[in-house]
C-alpha cells in the first residue's frame, strides 16, 4: 500500500527477516524460529519502508498453530535524529492503522501490546524518548497503558534460596485442585490482569482461563508443579515452574489470601527456583507488576536480578 511516499506492506517471507531486523530489538534473533515454529507468520510481520529505507515495523506473535494474533510484540520506529519525533511518531501511527485493519479480526479489542525495555528507561533521556514515542503511537491509535512490569532473573552464579521448614510441599492432585487454588488466590490479588479479569469474570472463569490459555499448554513436565501445606496438610499456596519454550520460568506462584503475611511466599519461591536449579539450567525466568511489593520484593530476598521492564498497553 502506497501512502504518500510510504510503502506499508507485510514482509513477503523468511527471506525478508534480514530487512526486518534491521531495527534493533531482543527479539530480533527469535524471529527465525519463530516463524519456523509457527509463532508469527509474515502475514503478520509489517514494514513502513521510504524507498528502501526502514522507517517503521509492526509484529505480532501468537501461540503455535493459532490462526489469530496473541499480542502485538514488535513496534519500532527510525529514530534517526535527521527526522523529528512528530514525523517518526506519524509513520509509525500510518502503519499501525494499515497493519491492524489487515491483520486483525472486526469486533474484537486488539491484542495487548507488550515491551521490553531497561530497567532505568526514565533516568535515559534518548532511552525514554524511545519508550515514549512509541507509547504515542499506540496512544494514537487508541491503547492506554495498562501496566508496567519488572523483568527478572536468577542465574546459577548465585546461591539458591535457602529452603525453609515450615511448609511441606507435593505433586497436585490434578487439574481441579489446581484451578480451585488459583480461583481463591485472586482473592486480593495485586496483579493487573487478575484484577482486570475480574471486573469481566467470576473468579472461578479467571482462573480456567488463566489455566487453559496459559499454564496447561507448557509442555514442560507438569510434574514440577507443587501445593505447599501446613503440617497438617492444609494447603497454603502454590508454585508452578515450567519452561515457555523460550526459557525456565516461574510460570505462577501464590499464597492463599488466610495465609499472607508471613513471609510463606519466600519458602514457595525457593522451592519453585531448587526445582528448576537442579535441572542445571542457564537462568530461571519470571515478572511481576511493579504494583505488586510483596511479590518483587520476594524475588529480590530471593536472588532475583530485575533486568528489565515491561509495559504492557491495551485497547478497551
Ligand atoms: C504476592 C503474594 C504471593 C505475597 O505472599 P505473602 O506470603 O503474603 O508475602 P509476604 O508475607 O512477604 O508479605 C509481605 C507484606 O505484604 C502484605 N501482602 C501480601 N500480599 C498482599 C496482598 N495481596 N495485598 C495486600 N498486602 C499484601 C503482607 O500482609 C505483608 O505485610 P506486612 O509486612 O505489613 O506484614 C500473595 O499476595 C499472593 O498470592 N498474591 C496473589 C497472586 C500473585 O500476585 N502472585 C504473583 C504473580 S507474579
Amino acid at each position: 500500500m502506497e501512502q504518500y511516499d510510504l510503502t506499508i506492506r507485510p514482509i513477503s517471507g523468511r527471506e525478508e527477516l534480514d530487512l526486518f531486523s534491521r531495527l534493533p530489538y531482543v527479539l530480533n534473533e527469535e524471529l527465525a524460529d519463530d516463524l519456523a515454529a509457527g509463532r508469527r507468520r509474515p502475514e503478520w510481520m509489517w514494514v513502513a519502508l521510504r524507498g528502501d529505507r526502514l522507517l517503521a515495523r509492526a509484529a505480532w506473535w501468537s501461540r503455535p498453530g493459532s490462526d489469530t494474533p496473541f499480542l502485538l510484540d514488535v513496534l519500532d520506529l527510525d529514530l534517526d535524529e535527521s527526522v523529528s519525533t512528530a514525523d517518526q511518531v506519524d509513520v509509525g501511527v500510518r502503519l499501525l492503522h494499515t497493519a491492524m485493519a489487515a491483520t486483525l479480526p472486526d469486533g474484537s479489542p486488539p491484542p495487548e501490546y507488550s515491551r521490553y525495555i531497561p530497567p532505568d528507561w526514565r533516568e535515559n533521556t534518548a532511552t525514554r524518548q524511545a519508550v515514549e514515542s512509541r507509547m504515542a503511537v499506540l496512544e494514537r491509535t487508541g491503547a492506554r497503558l495498562f501496566v508496567e512490569r519488572l523483568r527478572l532473573e536468577w542465574r546459577p552464579e548465585s546461591p539458591p534460596p535457602e529452603r525453609g521448614t515450615r511448609l511441606a510441599f507435593r505433586p497436585l492432585r490434578d487439574a481441579e485442585e489446581l484451578v480451585a487454588l488459583m480461583t481463591s488466590v485472586l482473592d486480593g490479588t495485586l496483579d493487573a490482569h487478575g484484577r482486570d479479569d475480574l471486573t469481566r469474570m467470576s473468579a472461578q472463569e479467571a482462573a480456567v482461563k488463566h489455566y487453559e490459555d496459559e499454564l496447561a499448554r507448557y509442555t514442560s513436565p507438569q510434574d514440577w508443579w507443587r501445593i505447599a501445606t501446613l503440617r497438617d496438610g492444609e494447603p497454603v499456596g502454590f508454585v508452578l515452574p515450567a519452561h515457555n519454550g523460550y526459557n525456565p520460568i516461574i510460570a505462577y506462584i501464590a499464597v492463599l489470601p488466610a495465609h499472607r503475611g508471613h513471609g510463606y511466599i519466600d519458602d514457595l519461591l525457593a522451592e519453585g527456583t531448587h526445582i528448576l536449579a537442579d535441572q542445571d539450567v542457564p537462568r530461571i525466568r519470571a515478572s511481576t507488576d511493579l504494583g505488586n511489593v510483596p511479590m518483587a520484593n520476594a524475588f529480590q530476598r530471593a536472588g532475583y536480578v530485575n533486568f528489565g521492564r515491561e509495559i504492557n498497553m491495551t485497547w478497551s
